[in-house]
């Protein structure tokens, strides 16, 4: 079988950063480009921090795209420095990367690769959904020559991590996320219902640190930031360190490790819960909200284990 070709969208971020290294090392994947967006860092800085990511990798023949500055309908100015640091990677400073962006934008870079490869192109967002909706704007018809959706973010039956109601990815865009949620093609959901259950020990970690590979060394530098915020907010209750990001790859990789139920999702985008994904787990013929709404792939249960040991198996063999 020939690699699965995919697109990271994304806003690295110490878990993107865990997220893109596992892709790269895994066969049955074929990264053909980075489309990145303002998410834990502002995207000047994304797009660097992907550049530089590739570098570490040896990848440099990968394309990095740069996007969407703000969600589509407001500012961004809240970077969360205390989760992933003022430079998105705990802090480490890296030094400026050789490379640069090409000129198209994340969306244009979307549509092409799609349309030109119809069937073939799977999207990885692990950031907000700004680009992807952006995107749709561009050509509608990416929606029919997508081979599939696999993203990040979103709460079905558990509480948010950015407010008691929404996940951050979806938060920080909710209008482009319900525009994604319905634009009918396969979608696949992998949010906080069980990103939450995808925990990374200390000691874990520390095998990171044992290996030779230059993308295990970057992880053990970056993850000890993100673990610190981690114990300040959950105290030890969590175990360790959260795999948002990689727990996306890990289902291209191994779908059969997730349960997976079919809703249609919509997005709240007012008030105190904007931002919380709403599956409709019960049929209901009231239920305007979902009228005409496709069904999605909602990720509810996963067998963690596996999914952390084929990360360990790929990133620090
Ligand atoms: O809620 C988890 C998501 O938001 C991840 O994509 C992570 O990078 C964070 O910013
Ligand atoms: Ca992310």
């Amino acid at each position: 079988m020939p690699p699965q070709k995919i697109i990271i969208d994304t806003d690295p971020g110490i878990d993107d950063s865990m997220a893109i290294f596992f892709a790269l090392s895994s066969p049955e994947l074929e990264v053909i480009g980075l489309t990145t967006v303002f998410g834990n860092v502002h995207v000047d800085l994304a797009a660097t921090n992907a550049l530089r990511l590739l570098e570490i990798a040896g990848r440099t023949d990968i394309p990095v795209a740069k996007g969407a500055a703000n969600s589509l309908v407001g500012d961004y100015d809240n970077p969360p420095a205390h989760i992933h640091g003022d430079d998105g990677q705990g802090n480490v400073h890296l030094p400026p990367p050789a490379g640069k962006p090409i000129d198209q934008t994340s969306a244009q870079f979307i549509v092409e690769q799609v349309m030109s490869n119809p069937g073939e192109i799977t999207l990885v967002p692990i950031g907000p959904l700004t680009n992807i909706a952006l995107a749709l704007r561009l050509e509608p018809r990416i929606a029919q020559n997508v081979k599939q959706v696999v993203l990040m973010g979103g709460n079905a039956l558990v509480p948010g991590n950015s407010t008691p109601a929404a996940e951050a990815n979806i938060k920080d865009d909710p209008e482009a996320a319900d525009v994604v949620f319905g634009a009918g093609w396969p979608l696949t959901m992998v949010g906080l219902d069980v990103t939450t259950k995808a925990v990374v020990t200390d000691e874990q970690l520390q095998s990171y640190a044992r290996s030779s590979s230059p993308m295990a060394q970057h992880i053990a530098r970056i993850c000890p930031f993100y673990l610190d915020f981690s114990r300040r907010v959950n105290g030890n209750a969590v175990g360790g360190l959260l795999v948002h990001d990689s727990t996306a790859v890990a289902y291209l990789l191994v779908p059969d490790a997730f349960t997976v139920k079919s809703w249609p999702v919509r997005v709240e985008t007012q008030g105190m819960s904007r931002g919380k994904t709403w599956p409709m787990v019960r049929p209901n013929t009231r239920a305007t909200y979902w009228h005409n709404r496709p069904n999605v792939n909602v990720c509810v249960d996963i067998d963690s284990a596996r999914t952390i040991a084929l990360e360990f198996s790929r990133v620090a063999p």
